[in-house]
C-alpha cells in the first residue's frame, strides 16, 4: 500500500523541503503515467522536466540492455563509443563557434564546471545570477539562487551579484537591465553571468531582454552561461532554449530529459576556445564517461529528432493557448498560459486567488484528485508539462480532467462558498511546496 511505503520513506530519509513528505508511492511509470502503489492513474505534467520522452520509453530501454551486455562502465582515462558520439551529437546542434562539450552526473555538478570554466576565462571569479533563480544544491551552484540563503548554511562563494527578475511585475526587464549594469560599473571581477534563458517558471523574457545582457557581458568581458537544465533538448519548441532569445551564450548546461528520465546525465557544452586549462580539473567526476548514461543520453536525442518532437512540442502550444482561451470563458478563474512549447503554466486570477485565500497548493491537491500530476509555479499558477510524446487523445483527457479540477477550484472562490464556510480549503491545504515555487523545475 501506498500509505505503508510513504511512512517508511518519511522514518528513513532526512526530510528536506520540496521533497517531503511524499504523496504517494509509485508503482510503474509508463509514457505519460504514472501508478501508484495503490493503483492511481496520474498523468504527469511535471515529472520533474526530465521526461521529454515519456517515462520507460520501450527503445530506450531496449538501449540500455545492450549497453548493459556490452560495456556497462568505464573508468576515468578510457573513452567509449556512446561517450564520444553524445559529445559530437551535442555539437553538432550549438550554432555558435566551435564547441567542446563536459559531462557529469547532475545539473548542478555541471553548473559549476561552467562556474569554473568561466573563472580559469577570465581570471575572475564573481558572478552575477537572478535573484530567485535556481541553478542546483552545491555551494557554487545554490549561492546562485538567491543573496541570502538560510543562514545556517553558512557562508556562499563570495563575490555573487543578485539581481532582479526579468519576470518581477513591476518593469522586472527592465530593472534587471539596469542591475546587471550597475554590477558591472561597479566590479571588476564578474566573470560571468548566469541565468535560465526561459525561467522554468514559465515567464517568457521580453525579445530586447538576452541581447542587451549579450551586449553587456561582451563590453564587459564576461561570460554568458546559460542553464537550460529543465528548457533544452526541444522542450520548448526549438532544440536549445537560447534559440527563441537572440543571444547565444558562452556555454549552456543541459541536464534532466538527457538521460531520458532514466538515468542521471548533465552536460556543458561551450565555446572552444575556454579549453584554456588543461592542467586543471575542472569536473572529472566518476561517472563523466559512463557508457550507460551516455548511451541514454544519445538514444534520447535520436528519439527527440527521428519522431519530430520539437515540432510537436511548438505545435502543442499553439494548440494549448487556443483550448485554454476557450476555458477561461467558462472559468474566470484561469487567467492565462504561458511559456514555450511544452514548458507551459496555468496562471489562476491572482485577485480572486487572494480574494478566497486560495493556496497553490490545494489546486495542485484538486488537480491530482482529478488525475493529473503538477507542481505550483508561484501563489497563482501551477505547470502544464506533458511529455513531448503526449498523444492527442492524452492531451483531451488531461484538458478534460484540467476543466473539472478549475471548476472545483473555482467553487473554492465563490463569495461565502460553502467550501470556504466549512473549513474543507484548509483541509486540502497539504503540500504547498516553496521549494518548487521558489526553485527547482
Ligand atoms: C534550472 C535548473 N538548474 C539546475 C538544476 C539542478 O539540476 P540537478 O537536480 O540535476 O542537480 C535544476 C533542477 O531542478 C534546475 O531546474
Amino acid at each position: 500500500m501506498s500509505g505503508d511505503l510513504v511512512a517508511r520513506d518519511a522514518a528513513a530519509f532526512f526530510h528536506q523541503d520540496g521533497s517531503s513528505p511524499c504523496v504517494s508511492a509509485l508503482h510503474g511509470v509508463d509514457g505519460v503515467w504514472l501508478e501508484d502503489e495503490d493503483g492511481r492513474r496520474l498523468l504527469d505534467l511535471h515529472g520533474n522536466t526530465a521526461h521529454h520522452i515519456g517515462h520507460a520509453h520501450p527503445e530506450l530501454i531496449a538501449a540500455l540492455k545492450d549497453q548493459l551486455d556490452t560495456l556497462p562502465f568505464s573508468p576515468r582515462r578510457f573513452t567509449n563509443e556512446p561517450a564520444v558520439a553524445l559529445a559530437e551529437t551535442l555539437l553538432s546542434k550549438w550554432p555558435g563557434p566551435p564547441a567542446r562539450a563536459l559531462f557529469a552526473t547532475g545539473g548542478s555538478d555541471a553548473i559549476e564546471i561552467a562556474l569554473k570554466l568561466a573563472r580559469v576565462a577570465t581570471g575572475k571569479h564573481e558572478t552575477i545570477s537572478i535573484e530567485g533563480s535556481y541553478h542546483g544544491h552545491g555551494f557554487g551552484a545554490f549561492g546562485l539562487s538567491r543573496a541570502a540563503p538560510d543562514a545556517r548554511l553558512g557562508p556562499f562563494l563570495p563575490g555573487r551579484h543578485h539581481v532582479t527578475p526579468y519576470w518581477h511585475q513591476d518593469d522586472g526587464a527592465l530593472r534587471m537591465v539596469a542591475d546587471v549594469r550597475r554590477a558591472l560599473e561597479a566590479s571588476s571581477r564578474i566573470g560571468a553571468l548566469i541565468a535560465e534563458p526561459i525561467r522554468s517558471n514559465c515567464h517568457v523574457p521580453p525579445p530586447w531582454l538576452w541581447p542587451q545582457i549579450r551586449q553587456l557581458c561582451d563590453a564587459h568581458g564576461v561570460l554568458l552561461i546559460f542553464d537550460e537544465i529543465p528548457s533544452g533538448l526541444g522542450k520548448t519548441g526549438r532544440f536549445f532554449a537560447f534559440e527563441h532569445v537572440g543571444a547565444t551564450p558562452d556555454a549552456v548546461v543541459l541536464g534532466k530529459a538527457l538521460g531520458g528520465g532514466i538515468l542521471p546525465i548533465a552536460a556543458v557544452i561551450a565555446d572552444a576556445r575556454l579549453n584554456l586549462a588543461p592542467e586543471l580539473s575542472l569536473g572529472h567526476y566518476t561517472h563523466e564517461k559512463n557508457p550507460m548514461t551516455t548511451r541514454a543520453a544519445l538514444t534520447t536525442i535520436e528519439i527527440i529528432e527521428r519522431d519530430g518532437l520539437i515540432a510537436r512540442a511548438a505545435g502543442l502550444e499553439r494548440e494549448l493557448h487556443s483550448r485554454v482561451a476557450v476555458m477561461r470563458k467558462d472559468n474566470p478563474l484561469v487567467d492565462h498560459i504561458r511559456g514555450k512549447g511544452l514548458l507551459l503554466a496555468i496562471g489562476l486570477d491572482p485577485e480572486r486567488v487572494n480574494a478566497a485565500r486560495l493556496p497553490i497548493a490545494t489546486v495542485v491537491h484538486l488537480l491530482r484528485e482529478h488525475g493529473l500530476s503538477a507542481t505550483a509555479k508561484d501563489p497563482s499558477s501551477f505547470g502544464f508539462s506533458p511529455p513531448l510524446t503526449i498523444t492527442d487523445a492524452e492531451l483531451d483527457w488531461a484538458l478534460d480532467r484540467l476543466q473539472e479540477a478549475m471548476m472545483a477550484a473555482s467553487e473554492l472562490t465563490a463569495p461565502g462558498s460553502a467550501a470556504i464556510q466549512n473549513g474543507s480549503r484548509q483541509r486540502l491545504n497539504l503540500d504547498l511546496d516553496e521549494d518548487v515555487i521558489g526553485g527547482q523545475a
